[in-house]
């Protein structure tokens, strides 16, 4: 082999990962949650916390994930039974793999229906709709599509159609090479936005609102919300990192990848705050009005610029793509598990696992309408399975693999993988101590919203 051949496959195949991990993780969770959550959970302590939770805990549970895929090789199930058994340590590890399927499912189910509303806008902002509009002009239309709850279902069903197409025909290489573009053009037109939210009279106060913090904002729950949307966005804590890490040849950096990727995301999440919060301030609008905010504020800024109606629609088809790259990643556990255990072919795994993902989203349509005062612990369906897999079930999944990766796996054969030389310390005291302690904490403070 050439050194060339050499270097060039070496290139190609961390480009192809961290395409992967970061059509992952960039999706609706940087675009439309963020933006809400901090706007609900009262701005700059909580993008503080944010970006505390990615630092020391998100990253090195990103690198702890990407190593167990890339020493177990297989799914993430089988990868954490196979693992467990290679040192020797009990087989329960396994179920870390079913919380992951788990989680992913549920996720998938109300992000298709989110994603369905994109997709609803991209045709309100092609046809013209959204010209010069006001703010009760962008609130109607977003409660008219909240209220309808069959033209929702048309959408969800249209989002999770096309995830399971592309699912079960195995095209994600097709769609790798749409990824590269869509990346730099969701970056750029975050950028046009963001310059366009430096002209308006409200970019002061939308700035202080995000990165001034005022820690008499932050409660318990807050922290917890935090600390889950940082296993959100970086997609943690359920194993589709772990799958993307089995295909990483061994002489790419771990950790140099995932830092890319982490990086990636954050920036993309802070120009999605950076192009709402002072369209918020500029319009007199409430910041935590909840799910609804980048809905209704976005289409004002585009309704201002020149040539609008098309910036506006390019813009909501780029976030279809930022989500259907994250939705393959969420339902792709439970495929290739059925696939590799069960015998059963992808596309059928794909429409099992997906019928199910679909029907539960349905859960999610009605709580916008017909189930809006229908609550459980104070939680309307939506908003129930939204806690239970970002703050319950993806930071339990990261606690278990930081423990994991950390005590479990030699120290031997981590430090070999991870190849951080002389800050391999520094990793070890993250997932050993730092991050499983500040996650119970966080756990046991926020007890009481439970
Ligand atoms: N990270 C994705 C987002 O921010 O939209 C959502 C997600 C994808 C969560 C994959 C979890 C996951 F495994």
């Amino acid at each position: 082999m050439t050194d060339k051949r050499f270097l060039h496959g070496q290139w190609s195949s961390r480009l192809a990962f961290i395409l992967a991990a970061s059509g992952s993780a960039i999706g609706l969770g940087n675009i439309w949650k963020f933006p809400y959550l901090v706007g609900e959970n009262g701005g700059g302590a909580f993008v503080l916390v944010y970006l505390l939770c990615v630092i020391a805990i998100g990253i090195p549970i990103m690198m702890a994930e990407t190593m167990l895929g890339r020493r177990g090789r297989q799914s993430p199930i089988n990868t954490m039974a196979s693992l467990a058994e290679e040192a020797g340590a009990n087989p329960l590890w396994r179920y870390v793999g079913w919380l992951g399927v788990l989680a992913g499912f549920l996720i998938l189910s109300y992000y298709s229906v989110i994603a369905g509303w994109s997709m609803a806008y991209i045709v309100k902002m092609a046809g013209g709709f959204m010209d010069r509009v006001s703010t009760t002009d962008t609130q109607q239309t977003f409660l008219d599509l909240k209220a309808a709850s069959d033209i929702q279902l048309v959408w969800h069903t249209a989002f999770m159609g096309a995830t399971l197409l592309i699912v079960s025909k195995g095209v994600s290489q097709g769609l790798e090479r749409v990824t590269r573009i869509m990346m730099p053009g969701l970056l750029v037109m975050l950028l046009v936005l963001d310059v366009y939210a430096a002209g308006t009279e409200g970019f002061g106060q939308g700035m202080a609102f995000l990165f001034k913090p005022d820690f008499g904002k932050l409660t318990g729950e807050s922290v917890l919300i935090a600390m889950g949307q940082a296993f959100f966005s970086l997609g943690l804590g359920m194993g589709s990192i772990m799958v993307y890490g089995s295909y990483l040849p061994d002489h790419v950096s771990i950790s140099r990848s995932t830092a890319f990727v982490a990086a990636a995301d954050t920036l993309v999440a802070l120009l999605a705050g950076i192009a709402i919060f002072p369209v918020v301030f500029s319009y007199q609008l409430a910041p935590g009005m909840g799910p609804g905010l980048i809905f209704e504020t976005l289409p004002l800024a585009f309704g201002q610029m020149p040539a609008g109606s098309l910036v506006g629609s390019l813009f909501f088809i780029l976030i279809f793509f930022a989500a259907i790259t994250s939705s393959i990643a969420l339902i792709e556990p439970a495929v290739a598990w059925l696939s590799e255990n069960r015998g059963i072919s992808r596309p059928k795994a794909s429409l099992y696992a997906g019928s199910i993902c679909w029907f539960l989203g349905i859960g999610t349509l009605l709580s916008f309408n017909a189930w809006s005062n229908t609550t459980w612990f104070g939680r309307n369906f939506f908003e129930l399975v939204d806690f239970v897999t970002a703050d319950i079930l993806l930071p339990t999944g990261g606690i278990l693999v930081a423990i994991f990766a950390s005590w479990v796996v030699k120290t031997r054969d981590s430090e070999r993988e991870l190849e951080l030389g002389p800050r391999y310390v520094w990793w070890q005291v993250l997932t050993r101590f730092v991050a499983p302690i500040a996650i119970a904490i966080v756990f046991s403070h926020a007890m009481g919203v439970l």
